[in-house]
């Protein structure tokens, strides 16, 4: 977490979007992304995790530079991506890249697979058609596709390997980093752990960094060296993957590793049950923007906005019941 210089940098990073509400369409606020700091270092996975509408997606879209952040600081290898110039903007896309979750609709259905991977050489790069193919055909090989795949359509594909096509695709340009939005929430488990584990290996033979998102924090567990949970648009708990998993602080990451029944917890302080909708986005709550769901909500949760202070060496948890001692 505190390494010299990482590879991706957030601090205080801010991203609201402008939207008209209601009969006379008055502007309202969604703070969608409200203060977050991270880092991710080259080579290693940050886990973001939270439910719906905490804001996962957008912060996807601030860092492969789809949006620009309102505020704060975006430093990823040596760019400024919250000022970039569109120059900047081009090199900087090439070492980011982006895997979505639904692998039937980011694959263009009339080009065979071939040229869907190798699209990004034609736009990119002045290599010839026999040098693009045949980097092609290397990275087919990589994900764990057969050389007759080269010339079939997307639609005869399953899901699982529709997504090791959108990986071969993300990866022919040597990204540093690759954000990948979900990647297995639309296959099937015994699918899941096949490209994730695909992930892994790719990982360690390239040194790349992923920004991996979920919604369930299972998923992560093998994948991610830590974990950042949100809760709407802010960072509830920050920390190395097996001091979250085996001893988790924050009352909303109890609640979501308790709501993941097939994972064994151990330390489990106590089985907090997420009961209730999540607030609005538009009007956050006072305080403790997770008060309204909290067993532990005290005056002080519901007026004053806990900041995510250092724990034990490097955990970091925004709660004032754990910063008082009295969760
Ligand atoms: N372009 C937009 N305009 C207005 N609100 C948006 C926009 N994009 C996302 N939001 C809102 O921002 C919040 C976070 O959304 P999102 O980042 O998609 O969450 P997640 O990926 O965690 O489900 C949600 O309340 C969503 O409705
Ligand atoms: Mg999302």
């Amino acid at each position: 977490m505190n390494d010299p210089k990482p590879l991706l940098e957030a601090r205080n990073l801010t991203r609201f979007y402008s939207v008209s509400q209601g009969m006379f369409q008055s502007h309202a606020e969604v703070k969608a992304l409200d203060g977050v700091s991270f880092q991710v270092s080259a080579g290693k996975t940050l886990a973001v995790v939270g439910e719906s509408g905490c804001g996962k997606s957008t912060l996807a879209r601030q860092v492969t530079m789809i949006e620009r952040a309102t505020s704060g600081q975006l430093e990823f290898d040596g760019f400024d991506l919250v000022k970039l110039t569109d120059q900047q903007r081009k090199e900087a896309r090439q070492r980011v890249q982006m895997i979505f979750q639904n692998p039937f609709g980011s694959l263009n259905p009339r080009k065979k697979v071939g040229s869907i991977i190798g699209e990004p050489l034609v736009i990119n790069t002045a290599l010839s058609k026999p040098e693009r193919e045949e980097r092609v055909r290397t990275m087919m090989g990589k994900v764990g596709l057969r050389p007759e795949h080269y010339q079939r359509y997307p639609h005869m594909f399953s899901g699982g390997q529709r997504q090791r096509i959108a990986i071969a695709r993300a990866l022919m340009l040597e990204p540093k980093l690759v954000v990948a939005d979900e990647p297995v929430s639309a296959l099937d488990v015994s699918v899941q752990a096949q490209v994730l584990n695909l992930l892994m290996d790719i990982q360690q033979e390239m040194n790349l960094a992923f920004l991996f998102i979920s919604h369930d924090l299972s998923v992560v567990r093998h994948i991610a060296d830590e974990v950042l949970v949100m809760y709407l648009g802010k960072v509830a708990e920050y920390g190395a993957t097996e001091q979250i998993f085996q001893q988790p602080q924050h009352p909303y990451t109890r609640a979501l590793l308790a709501s993941t029944p097939h994972l064994k917890v151990q330390n489990r302080k106590e089985h907090i049950v997420l009961s209730g909708e999540i607030p609005s986005p538009l009007a956050p709550p006072p305080g403790c923007v997770f008060h309204t769901r909290c067993p532990h909500a005290n005056p002080r949760c519901r007026s004053e906005i806990p900041l995510l202070l250092s724990l034990v060496g490097e955990r970091r948890v925004a709660c004032h019941g754990i910063e008082e001692g009295r969760i």
